[in-house]
């Protein structure tokens, strides 16, 4: 209500100012708002605390972009961690302040363009006071430090973020509400940036993260692993792994069958023995490039680490538990990771309540490598098995999951039986076309489910209204 007020007198300040001028006819409010709304007249007020998701409310922040993340993180064999992060920015509107979201940590320093700001800490909201114009750029740079804790999620029945696993290695997991918790962030996948990563670890450890290795440089007592992701990211997705002894392992024969860098952050016993399947990554990028079109970004591979029971899509790396890797099921789990670079990692919701475009396309995966194995007749087979696992459990609508447990079972199974029904609806060509028209049109972006059925009608020239309608929102399994 204050920010109300605040405005309201000003816009009152600004009526004053034209009445002096030769019109003097009395406006009305909205009419002085259109009228003389030159940047330097509109008044500087705090951006929003959220980007408005309905679904969870306070992530991300208004009135700013953010450009770039570099983050520098020492790591010591004690568990602590001692971080800088330099954020850049850009305002989207006249600022007289504006939140990061983040939480936990010990703040050191915190400078906006190399002057210290007056901040305070509010649960998770950072809330700094600065003024800067709309469309200026900005430099929020911050020092912190602490043990890495991971956080309770909102969305999961799980904590996560920055977890330790039984050998002392780190990892991050943040889908879809802990970035937060281990960076400084405009915590929502509508505001993606470049990120660059400096980790440093005892000498002996591996420290990995999102995109390509750019430089290694050895202390007798350290090492520093630079990374850069160049392709816009999603703060969810960025991720750190350390392991003591864990290796980079090139994958000459993916990388060539793929035409781009295969590279997999295994522990040693690992190395030499990974599971088969983890060398068919090249083969999968292919056959997913055929049903979505070019793979999204440079590089691809995944993390192994022990102490984690999932996986999880983090973008260029995605992140495995031991147990799934050796699980017999793992091919295709990592054909799911895989998909997921181009559906949630380049195409991104733009509400985390549409969380199936995410999850049912990475499933549908599933069922596109076993077409692929094992033919057509294989795939209509999983696909009766999966309906009648999805009538059993009740499943209910996908486009709705309930908000403390977003990742349910729906959002997976029926979700991606939805893409199976349009496939049989609108025919191969069509729903293909949809599958690459959508990917290209949101890359590095976002989406809701209306773009993604926009596409679908336009491609097919169908109407799908009932089709969507059923299969997303009815509480039933449509036949
Ligand atoms: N997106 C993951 C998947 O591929 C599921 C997931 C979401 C997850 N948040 C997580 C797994 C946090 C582990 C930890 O299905
Ligand atoms: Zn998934």
């Amino acid at each position: 209500m204050k920010r109300v007020t605040a405005l309201g007198l000003l816009l009152v300040a600004a009526a004053s100012c034209s009445s002096g001028s030769s019109d003097s006819t009395p406006t009305s409010v909205a009419t002085i708002a259109t009228t003389l709304a030159p940047t330097s007249t509109v008044p500087f007020t705090p951006g929003a605390p959220g980007v408005g998701d309905v679904y969870y409310p306070g992530l991300g922040n208004g009135g700013y972009d953010v450009q770039h993340y570099g983050l520098e993180l020492t790591y010591d064999a004690d568990g602590s961690v001692e971080a800088d992060a330099a954020i850049t920015a850009v305002a989207t509107q006249n600022l007289s302040g504006f939140n990061l979201d983040f939480v936990g940590w010990e703040i050191d320093e915190l400078t906006v363009d190399g002057s210290e700001v007056t901040f305070l800490r509010d649960g998770d909201e950072l809330v700094i006071t600065h003024r800067i114009p709309s469309g200026e750029h900005f430099k929020i740079e911050l020092s912190y430090g602490g043990t890495p804790q991971p956080m309770q999620s909102a969305a999961i029945p799980i904590a996560i973020g920055w977890l330790a696993g039984p050998e002392g290695e780190q990892f991050v997991v943040a889908e879809p509400d802990a970035a937060h918790s281990w960076f400084p962030s405009n915590d929502h996948p509508t505001d993606k940036a470049t990120f660059t990563f400096s980790i440093t670890v005892p000498a002996g450890f591996m420290g990995a993260a999102n995109g390509e290795l750019t430089d290694v440089i050895s202390s007798e007592t350290t090492t520093t692993y630079h990374w850069s992701m160049d392709a816009p990211m999603a703060p969810y997705l960025a991720t750190v792994v350390i392991g003591d002894g864990w290796e980079l392992v090139e994958d000459p024969g993916s990388t060539e069958t793929a035409g781009l860098q295969i590279r997999n952050m295994l522990p040693a016993d690992l190395v030499g023995d990974a599971p088969v399947a983890l060398a068919q990554t090249g083969e999968m990028i292919n056959v997913l490039e055929e049903a979505f079109g070019p793979y999204p970004f440079d590089q691809y591979g995944i993390a192994v680490v022990d102490g984690f029971q999932h996986a999880l899509e983090n973008q260029t790396l995605s992140l495995f538990g031991r147990t799934m890797v050796e699980a017999p099921f793992f091919e295709y789990v990592h054909v799911h990771e895989l998909a997921h670079q181009w559906f949630g990692n380049s195409v991104s919701v733009a509400q985390w309540s549409d969380i199936w475009l995410n999850e049912g396309f990475a499933t549908f995966a599933e069922l596109l490598w076993i077409e692929h194995l094992f033919g057509a007749e294989a795939y209509r087979e999983e696909v009766a098995n999966r309906t009648e696992v999805t009538r059993i459990a009740e499943y209910g609508p996908p486009a709705t999951p309930p908000p403390n447990d977003l990742f349910n079972g729906s959002v997976y199974q029926r979700g991606a039986l939805v893409l199976v029904a349009l496939r049989e609806e609108i025919g191969d060509d069509a729903f293909f076309a949809t599958l690459r028209t959508y990917a290209e049109r949101y890359a590095d972006g976002n989406a809701t489910t209306d773009n993604f059925i926009a596409v679908a009608e336009e491609t097919s020239g169908h109407d799908l209204t009932d089709l969507f309608a059923t299969w997303l929102y009815g509480q039933e399994l449509p036949r």
